[in-house]
């Protein structure tokens, strides 16, 4: 039988742990696919005592004999994606084997990340806040026609690499940005060497003959849809479509092969970079969701902003992405507060809005309360054993977004995961 994609993708400004969730999944999928993001992404998993952050790589590539597409709507970084893979390849990970890398997969080129830092300084107090990995500039050259594609290596590259590379020098001359290339080039040319090493395909022709053999793929989202280019928080935003649309531009599947539409959201919210945050917290509240979580970046070490959830963004979420299941993370980070409080509503110019405003810079949260668990959840292994505050607390959300929530996490490893009886 043919069949369809699923999608798995985050709800929020990223990070809702979609690495773990996509880890826990892929035993029931042949094929996990990344379509869009670069190595600003990264997703943590842990199992057996041991932890990996996977930036391009799909998060699948742990769970046994699987096959992970890194898809034509990625940007890669040929020296972060070596150090990734050799890593990989020493902790004893087939990647030869089981990765295939889509050869209209456009480069970041090493004057692409410095562009990235040239905008941003110009930007000063407006910037966004970027990871710094090149992924603005990359996308803009691929969207104006002037990108560099994974195919371009297999012939006449250093030719075609230089004329990419002088009309960066070019602008950031304009822009009178000065740097030194010499050591990240270096790298990224032993880089683009060591892709060579990997079987580099027409990706969407493959995923389709995949699909029309019987077999199941499920696609991971990197980043959230708060990030969209479109429907996020624009211009606080990453450079591509983060939402489900994506995947078929991103892997080169039709719309109507699109199946379940796995959202992630944190039982909480976090940010990193600059933008609107209407449930940012400032004070101990916040801090205290800093610490428990430990909400760091996991690419950049950057502190993450925290606040609680904000129900106007996930209604918008899952209304842009056809959500069909939640799957609610972290929710553990909240197990000592005695109450849990959820933004229903925004006040804007005096008045309640209920649907995600076309700027949310200036709104102001109206929250439900609800009573805290205050115990531990992370050893709990049953869904009846739930505590019945947040038992309360998932219905209330349900009852909410309109959507079922499928897993629970409660903690970083695999196995603290809980499947919902729904
Ligand atoms: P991603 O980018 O969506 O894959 O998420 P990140 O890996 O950037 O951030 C999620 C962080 O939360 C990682 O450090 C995970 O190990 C951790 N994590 C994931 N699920 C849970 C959970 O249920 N509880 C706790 N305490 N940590 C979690
Ligand atoms: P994962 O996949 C959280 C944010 C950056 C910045 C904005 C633009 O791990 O969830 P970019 O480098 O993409 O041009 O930065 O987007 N950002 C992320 N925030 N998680 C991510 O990925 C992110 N990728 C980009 O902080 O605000
Ligand atoms: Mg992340």
């Amino acid at each position: 039988m043919k069949k369809k994609v699923d999608v798995l993708l985050g709800l929020q400004w990223g990070d809702e742990g979609k690495g773990k969730i996509v880890d826990v999944l892929t035993p029931k999928y042949d094929v996990v696919a990344r379509f869009q993001g670069g190595p600003n992404a990264g997703h943590t998993l842990e199992f057996g005592g041991k932890k990996f952050v996977l930036r391009s790589i799909p998060s699948g590539i742990f769970q046994g004999e699987q096959t992970n597409i890194i898809g034509n709507g990625v940007v890669l970084d040929p020296a972060l994606f070596m150090g990734e893979a050799v890593e990989l390849e020493k902790a004893g990970y087939n990647l030869k084997k089981n990765l295939f890398i889509s050869k209209k997969a456009h480069l970041i080129l090493p004057t692409g990340r410095i562009l990235d830092a040239a905008y941003e300084a110009a930007k000063g107090d407006a910037k966004v806040g970027t990871t710094g990995k090149g992924i603005g500039p990359t996308y803009t050259d691929k969207i104006s026609r002037n990108g560099l594609r994974v195919g371009d290596i297999l012939e006449n590259f250093e030719e075609k690499y230089a004329q990419a590379k002088a009309r960066h020098e070019q602008i950031l001359k304009n822009l009178n940005y000065t740097y030194d290339i010499t050591e990240m080039e270096a790298k990224w040319l032993e880089g683009i060497a060591y892709l060579k090493e990997f079987r580099l395909i027409d990706s969407e022709q493959f995923v389709n003959d995949l699909m029309d053999e019987g077999k199941s793929v499920l696609g991971e989202g990197a980043q959230g849809s708060m990030l969209d280019i479109d429907f996020g928080s624009y211009p606080f935003v990453t450079s591509s479509n983060t939402v489900c649309a994506g995947a078929c531009t991103g892997l080169g599947i039709a719309p109507n092969r699109i199946g379940d539409v796995y959202g992630i959201t944190k039982a909480y919210c976090t940010r990193v970079g600059s933008g609107p945050f209407p449930t940012e917290l400032f004070d101990e509240v916040g801090k205290e969701m800093r610490d428990r979580g430990h909400e760091y970046g996991a690419v950049t070490g950057r502190e993450r902003r925290c606040g609680w959830i904000d129900l106007v963004i996930l209604k918008y979420t899952i209304m842009v992405n056809g959500v069909t299941h939640l799957i609610l993370m972290k929710s553990d980070v909240l197990d000592t507060f005695p109450t849990i409080k959820a933004c229903v509503a925004y006040k804007k110019n005096g008045e309640t809005v209920d649907h995600l405003p076309y700027d949310i810079s200036d709104v102001e949260p109206i929250y439900t309360e609800l009573k805290g668990w205050q115990c531990d959840l992370t050893k709990i292994t049953r869904e009846e054993d739930l505590p019945k505050e947040f038992v309360d607390y998932i219905k209330f959300l349900e009852e909410q977004l309109g959507v079922p929530v499928k897993y629970v996490s409660i903690g970083p490893d695999r196995e603290q995961t809980i499947t919902r009886n729904i």
